[in-house]
């Protein structure tokens, strides 16, 4: 065998240890797949006392099926086969006559913890990098190698929707309380853990007794037409059918996917053969080749220095420090930092919950006033002001003040990148690092690189975006990059509809209908009309007049969520809004047309490599519609 090992001890116990060959991590491919069988049958012909499964790879156990062998597959029947495969082995295995148990540490996701819960027992480490989860229905696909049968039977229906319908993960020690392992031990006494489980033999947990009730058929029914409910206002099924296969399969299959006709809604051959099909699995793959552009380069940051404490360094530096750097930020007087310094100290307490890490976190964030970090620090940002000759004149100081490899970025929407460097010694020197608002929210970062940029710098930028965890996305110094260029007439044309009459309710609704997380004009009193004027202005083709509604709004200081009304009036952070008017599609279409053409033009003149960092730049920085694969693909999908 290529994939798996199979010893023996002198005790009878034996061990199948996955090593994927030729791979970084162990995926569960049809060859994975068909090794594991023929170890079954060694172990049929001659049982072992008990078996444990383990991964013999450092960095985790199983991270799931091979995704590319789900996308290879051409037709229905071709996934039919995938799903039937591991639905048959893992009850095979689920029913051998001997005690299984799998050791699990690092990642085990999808086909990788439907393994582990066909064996009687589990043992997770519990470590920070333990994630265990059944992401499957964010790549439009169920779980339908036993997840959907034997989670509800481990956790409870309640706890087990929740993580298939969500696709969230759990750690080890969470696994244990919802008794999804069995045991959460350190890996310093992982090994004999395993051991006495093994040998020992307890009763298989059962779940307590309420839980118990909701595996009855008509408790089944009711939890998952309530569980329905819910999922309808955040999911449309036409859009995102997986959820609802999977509510299905789970109220009226007993979780088997192979079990539905053919023609019900709830079979394989349904999902595989509707019209979005295979467009989240591509949603996964543009992500990976985002996260792959930061691997060119082997530069490590380890403090960052960011100048300008407002809405975007602020929360800049926050994010920073919250992802281990040693962060210092510096603005004119410490009264200019200390909102920002309040912001972060929300952020941590949000994200990191441990009183401890909270400390941490806030520690490695320091004011500095004088600026002197710069000198120190691997990564330079500049946030301050949108004005040309204050950034100049700041980065002459910061040019002859870092280190010599440092990479010194600016933050600006909407300077040309070679203005500011202008006024450096070395031009090359420069690099945009674009950041989106609310930065802790949204993923991607533009790298822009200006006509004399260093090539190097940028993949070294690319680099450091992958240490703090967002997405870079490299592109051409140009006007509004890629993000804020294809918004622009997007918005234009929206708030133009609103000037002759159209309701924002049904401008958005259109929107939504469409597929984007929020429609255009709640999108604009969420940036702040003030911001969307002034980009526009900057965008604007000579001699468009802005629209009307919005130079009133902003000159009656109404500028959208900030100041409690906008375009809409918000109460508890929430837009008030009255119900959108009847639409046709064509006025989807309308909407979203000035969109896909600037898409369109940002690729035909090269501001972005090509046209899969196109569409992934905008699901990434837009949100645009994940099921249509990509404003781009929808294009070539609809011709
Ligand atoms: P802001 O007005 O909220 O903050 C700017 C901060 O810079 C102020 O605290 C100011 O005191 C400080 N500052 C100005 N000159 C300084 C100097 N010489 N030394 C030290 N501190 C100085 O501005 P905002 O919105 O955060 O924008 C900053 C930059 O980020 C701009 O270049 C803008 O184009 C860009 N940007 C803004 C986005 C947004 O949505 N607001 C989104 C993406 C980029």
């Amino acid at each position: 065998m290529r994939d798996w090992t199979l010893t023996r001890d002198a005790d009878g116990y034996a061990t199948l240890a996955f090593d994927k060959a030729g791979a970084a991590v162990n995926t569960l491919s049809a060859g994975a797949m068909a090794e594991l069988a023929e170890a079954l049958d060694a172990l049929d012909a001659t049982p072992p006392k008990g078996l444990v499964i383990r991964s013999a790879k450092a960095s985790g156990f199983i991270a799931g099926a091979d995704i590319d062998e789900f996308r290879a597959a051409k037709t229905p029947e071709d996934g039919l086969a995938i799903v039937r495969r591991g639905w048959e082995l893992f009850e095979r295995l689920a029913n051998v006559r001997y005690p299984t148990l799998a050791l699990v540490k690092g990642f085990c996701l999808g086909g990788g913890l439907e393994l582990a819960m066909a064996c009687r027992y589990r043992v997770a480490v519990d470590d920070p990098s333990t994630r265990m989860g059944l992401p499957e229905v964010m790549l439009g696909i169920v779980p339908g190698w036993g997840g959907i049968k034997r989670l509800p039977r481990l956790v409870g229906a309640p706890a087990a929707l929740d993580l298939l319908l969500t696709g969230k993960t759990v750690d080890a020690r969470r696994a244990k309380r919802l008794g999804l392992v069995d045991e959460a031990v350190p890996m310093r006494i992982a090994e004999n853990t395993v051991a006495g489980v093994i040998r020992a033999l307890p009763p298989p947990r059962r779940l307590p007794f309420p839980l118990s009730l909701t595996q009855n058929p008509l408790a089944r029914r009711v939890i998952a037409a309530s569980a329905a409910r819910k999922l309808r206002a955040r999911a449309r099924p036409e859009h995102y059918p997986a959820p609802y296969t999977i509510l299905a399969l789970f109220a009226r299959f007993d979780g088997n996917a192979l079990a539905p006709p053919p023609d019900d809604p709830a079979s394989m051959q349904s999902l595989l053969r509707a019209p979005d099909f295979g467009n989240l699995i591509r949603v996964y793959t543009l992500q990976e080749r985002l996260k792959a552009l930061g691997k060119d380069s082997d530069f490590k940051a380890r403090h960052v220095h960011v100048i300008g404490a407002g809405t975007m360094g602020g929360d800049i530096a926050a994010w920073c420090a919250l992802r281990g750097f040693t962060v210092t930020l510096q603005d004119q007087d410490a009264a200019r930092l200390a909102p920002a310094m309040g912001r972060a100290a929300k952020l941590f307490a949000s994200r990191l919950k441990d009183a401890r890490r909270v400390r941490d976190a806030s520690d490695r964030l320091v004011p500095d006033v004088a600026g002197d970090g710069a000198a120190r620090a691997d990564v330079v940002i500049e946030a301050i002001f949108e004005n040309v000759d204050a950034k100049r004149q700041l980065f002459a100081k910061l040019e002859a003040a870092a280190k010599p490899g440092a990479i010194l970025a600016s933050n600006t929407s909407s300077l040309k990148l070679a203005d500011i460097a202008a006024g450096f010694k070395d031009p090359s020197r420069l690099i945009g690092i674009h950041f989106f608002n609310p930065v802790p929210q949204m993923m991607l970062v533009e790298v822009v690189s200006g006509a004399r940029t260093d090539p190097a710098l940028a993949k070294n930028a690319a680099a450091f975006v992958r240490q703090i965890d967002k997405l870079p996305l490299p592109v051409k110094d140009s006007p509004g990059f890629l993000v804020n260029r294809v918004l622009g007439p997007y918005m234009q044309n929206a708030f133009r509809l609103l000037d002759g009459g159209m309701k924002p309710e049904t401008i958005d609704a259109a929107m939504e209908a469409y597929g984007m997380p929020m429609g255009p004009m709640e999108l604009a009193d969420t940036v702040g009309l003030d911001i969307c004027l002034a980009a526009g202005k900057e965008l604007a083709r000579e001699g468009t007049e802005a629209p009307r509604v919005l130079l009133d709004k902003v000159a009656a200081k109404k500028l959208g969520k900030k100041t409690g009304e906008g375009i809409y009036r918000y109460e508890n952070g929430k837009a008030v809004k009255g119900a959108p008017d009847p639409f046709q599609p064509a006025l989807m279409q309308a909407l979203i047309a000035p969109y896909l053409e600037e898409a369109k033009a940002v690729l035909a003149e090269g501001i972005v490599a090509d046209a899969d960092l196109i569409d992934a730049g905008l699901i990434f920085g837009t949100g645009f519609a994940p099921f249509r694969g990509g404003p781009l693909h929808s294009l070539r999908e609809t011709k």
